[in-house]
């Protein structure tokens, strides 16, 4: 009896197994047989976006329905990865640039199916460190970057497409982007908000206006950086107006107000600092005088390094005699990033915790008027969340991007503004950044003929 129990037991063991075994080996068969036409039925499109920072190069991979919503890659809604330095700290050096970035090539190589490769737009934009280099070198960086992308990877690639962005399109792209996670694009461009993005280099504003006030726009002496850019994104034309002021970043701003002091010191710094700013190879002299901050005197400093009263050839203004793109609804709503959201979070006029918050421009000047009085150390023990290296400059810094808001804007001091640095999408918050957006711009389907009005 045992016996035929054991053989009974022996006889089921090895059929469960090799059904077990012919299930599982089918399954299998199927995927690899199978492999480019399920790709080919995975909905959507996928884009490879590098950015190319002064401190490092990053890589974003972002996926798309056919609605263009985007969709989860494996358990997070987009693959990042970034390496350090930037390449910028390899002028000279192109060929060791370009091999800097290759582990972030192989990681999109092996997230992008391999039969939508093909389909799949790989950008790269450089912004400030290249700007800086010089041409040459960047050009000399840009070619052997060129090089292995189009050598390293089967996306669909473009020379044009590995570049130095623009500052307007850096703008472009991020009004592109905070629009999209607030899923204001496919609407009328009077429902969507604009952006103004403080970087270190840079400041710029980008703003939807009307067809007409697009029409208006002043043409830009050589054609290069225009005014006004247009999208077609959700079925909708758009006309952003951008620009970007160089000079005018969070840190290089400071250069620009050093070189308006009055007299040996400036009034911005905070009493009983004593040191040099040095910023792309400048080094000034930011020590602190005697009597330490003053409101009213760094107020004077910084509102003259913004050329307030420099000649605007086109009528309407913002400041260093840009044009401002003729205001209006699109510009109603505002999101301010970058330098405006960490210093709100930093002084903590905002909640810290948060990824954006509401505030005003006022909110700057009344932490100016607190924080200016106090000395160096000070400050630095009641605002510990600042970087050593930016303490000194608090005062400077508030009053600067109080003024920038005003008086370069000119946006009333009452008016409410979001400070962000992430935008909340479904279920995730997504870093309001130019990637999502250039992303975006370079998978959305084109204007198809017949929408395009009459064709002579
Ligand atoms: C600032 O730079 C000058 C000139 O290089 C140097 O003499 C001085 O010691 C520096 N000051 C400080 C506080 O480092
Ligand atoms: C401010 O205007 C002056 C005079 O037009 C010009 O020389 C200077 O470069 C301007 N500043 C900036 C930062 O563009
Ligand atoms: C300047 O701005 C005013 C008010 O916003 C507007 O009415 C006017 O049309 C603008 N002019 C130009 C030339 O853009």
């Amino acid at each position: 009896m045992g016996h035929s129990v054991a053989t009974l037991l022996l006889l089921l063991l090895l059929l469960v197994s090799c059904f077990a075994g012919a299930v599982l080996g089918r399954k299998a068969g199927a995927i690899a047989d199978q492999e480019p036409e399920n790709a080919a039925a995975v909905p959507g499109k996928y884009a490879v976006i590098f950015d190319a920072g002064s401190t490092g190069t990053r890589v974003h991979v972002f996926r798309f329905d056919k609605k263009m919503e985007l969709v989860e890659i494996g358990d997070d809604i987009e693959v990042f990865a970034k390496t350090e330095p930037g390449l910028s700290s390899y002028a000279g050096r192109p060929k060791e640039a370009a091999n800097s970035m290759l582990p972030l090539l192989e990681k999109a190589n092996g997230i992008v199916p391999r039969s939508l490769m093909k389909k799949t737009p790989v950008k790269l934009g450089a912004t400030a460190g290249l700007r800086l280099i010089g041409d040459d070198k960047a050009e000399q960086i840009l070619e052997a970057v060129r090089d292995v992308v189009h050598t390293k990877s089967k996306f669909q690639y473009n020379p044009s497409w590995v570049n130095v962005l623009e500052g307007s399109q850096e703008g472009t792209y991020l009004w592109v982007a905070v629009n999209y996670l607030l899923d204001n694009l496919g609407g009328d461009y009077t429902k969507t908000v604009g952006v103004i993005d403080l970087g270190g280099g840079s400041v710029q504003m980008a703003y939807a206006i009307s067809p007409d006030a697009a029409a208006a726009a002043p043409v830009v002496p050589g054609g290069k950086d225009p005014y006004v850019t247009k999208e077609y994104l959700k079925g909708r034309d758009y006309n952003i107006y951008a620009h970007s002021y160089l000079h005018y970043g969070a840190q290089a701003s400071r250069v620009e107000i050093f070189k308006e002091k009055n007299g040996p010191f400036s009034y911005c710094m905070m009493g009983g600092f004593n040191g040099n700013y040095t910023y792309n190879g400048e080094q000034l002299d930011a020590t602190a005088s005697p009597e330490g901050a003053a409101y009213d005197k760094c107020r004077e400093e910084v509102t003259k390094a913004l050329n307030l009263s420099a000649p605007c050839a086109t009528k309407n203004c913002t400041f260093n005699g840009a044009w401002n793109g003729g205001s209006g609804a699109g510009q109603d709503q505002l999101y301010v990033t970058s330098s405006f959201y960490y210093m709100a979070a930093d002084v903590g006029f905002i909640d810290d915790e948060a990824t954006s918050g509401k505030t005003t421009p006022a909110a700057f000047k009344a932490a100016a008027e607190k924080i200016c009085p106090m000395s160096f150390e000070e400050a630095k023990a009641a605002y510990p969340k600042f970087r050593a290296s930016d303490a000194p400059y608090i005062c400077m810094d508030l009053i600067y991007q109080y003024s920038l808001l005003v008086d370069g804007f000119g946006l009333e001091p009452t008016k409410e503004i979001t400070v962000v640095e992430k935008v909340k999408h479904g279920e995730y918050f997504m870093e309001a950044a130019w990637p999502l957006g250039e992303a975006i711009e370079a998978v959305s389907p084109r204007k198809r003929r017949q929408d395009s009005g009459p064709i002579h």
